[in-house]
């Protein structure tokens, strides 16, 4: 049995036991002993560990554990919004048994006693739902911390900036990094009962291509699945988008944020990123073809229209279509330097305006659907507004 299964199979032997006995027999003691043991040669390597409970399966970090498939325990602690449990640092036995106590509360095993003052101060415990609905916002702080515990995908735009600056300075792409926070996204949407849209909100200007990377690849996979796609293409659409744009990294800083309208010159060098980044994406040594046709033919218009211009009468590829239509969307709702952000019905109408001269119809059809659906979903959540 690997170390996180031994662990988390020894948490939920606690807790059985916990149900079973009471505060003073030893027998709740001893299993918590057990679980804390478990936990030490768990962290041994590194006491950053991370657990994801979803329906049906759980993950430690990014992996899938199979033999955990199907495991009661996991629906259970997901039910009562315990997607995520992590430990930031060693844990010591005291912390673990008050974690104990309150998972046993949550579940419904105990009566709450004293679940309010299970973590105090800085604690490496931390646990709660993988909610990103958007970027964290006043509703999400205003939350009861245990209640609700946002995971905002900092680490992913972190991962994202640094996998630009890597290829700005000559290096080869980090395809493990990127492939990574492809499945980060992908988890964040499947994550909650129903899924979600983690769109972000632009905070500062010089976050923009990593912000909007994240978002294209969300609505990408997000319409991929809406058109049920299977999971093999929506992964690969959802790679495919995050790494759209990667040719900007050859555009300087004061072009790609300048407020005012590009000059002509200034224009072409803008223009050149879907060609940068197609070489960018050839150039690396695994086949990244559907990633390269993507960031090559982003801009095509369905009536031959956009850039670069292609030779002959072929149009676009499917997901250079579908792409096209989430890259557009997303840069109408972010706030650039030169306009604000538009509504979301207004980014919708517009592009239901240009079906069948810029985009496909058929996709924006779907993607109108799906669009309205989010928006009436995202209207009725509690919690941070609609950031999309
Ligand atoms: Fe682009
Ligand atoms: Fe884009």
């Amino acid at each position: 049995m690997s170390e996180p299964v031994a662990f988390l199979h020894a948490l939920s032997q606690a807790l059985a036991t916990m149900g079973l006995y009471g505060d003073g027999h030893p027998a709740p003691a001893r299993a918590a002993a057990l679980a804390h043991e478990r936990l030490e040669a768990l962290q041994a390597d590194d006491p950053r560990v991370r657990f994801t409970f979803l329906s049906g399966e759980v993950l430690f970090g990014d992996e899938v554990q199979p033999e955990l498939a199907g495991w009661e325990w996991s629906d259970r602690f997901a039910d009562v919004g315990v997607e995520r449990l992590e430990f930031t640092g060693p844990v010591a036995l005291g912390q673990l048994e008050r974690l104990l106590a309150h998972l046993a509360a949550r579940v419904g095993i105990r009566a709450a006693s004293s679940a309010d003052a299970w973590q105090s101060g800085e604690s490496p415990v931390r646990l709660g739902l993988v909610a990103l609905a958007g970027d964290g916002g006043d509703g999400a702080a205003a939350a009861p911390a245990i209640a609700r515990l946002s995971f905002t995908l900092h680490e992913e735009r972190e991962a994202i900036g640094w996998i630009h600056d890597e290829v700005r300075s000559g290096s080869r792409l980090p395809l493990v990094e990127a492939d990574a926070v492809v499945r980060s996204l992908s988890l964040a949407m499947h994550s909650e009962q129903a899924m979600v849209l983690p769109l972000l909100q632009l905070k500062e200007f010089d976050q923009y291509t990593t912000t909007h990377s994240m978002n294209v690849s969300v609505l990408a996979m997000a319409l991929g699945e809406f058109l049920e796609l299977g999971s093999a293409a929506v992964r690969s659409l959802g790679f495919a988008a995050l790494l759209h744009d990667l040719g900007k990294v050859c555009i300087p800083e004061e072009i790609l944020n300048k407020p005012g309208k590009l000059t002509d010159a200034e224009r072409k060098v803008v223009e050149r990123h879907p060609v940068v980044g197609a070489k960018l994406l050839l150039d690396s040594p695994d086949a990244l073809e559907i990633a390269a046709v993507v960031a090559y033919e982003h801009h095509i218009f369905i009536d031959g229209g956009g850039y670069p211009l292609l030779p002959g009468a072929r149009g676009a590829q499917y997901a250079s279509r579908l792409v096209h239509i989430c890259d557009v969307y997303d840069a109408l709702r972010t706030r650039r330097p030169y306009r604000e952000a538009w509504e979301s019905e207004r980014a919708i109408g517009y592009i239901e305006s240009r079906a069948g001269i810029e985009f496909d119809p058929t996709i924006v059809r779907a993607f109108v659907a799906m669009m309205r659906k989010w928006d009436r979903i995202m209207a009725a959540r509690p919690g941070p507004a609609p950031t999309h």
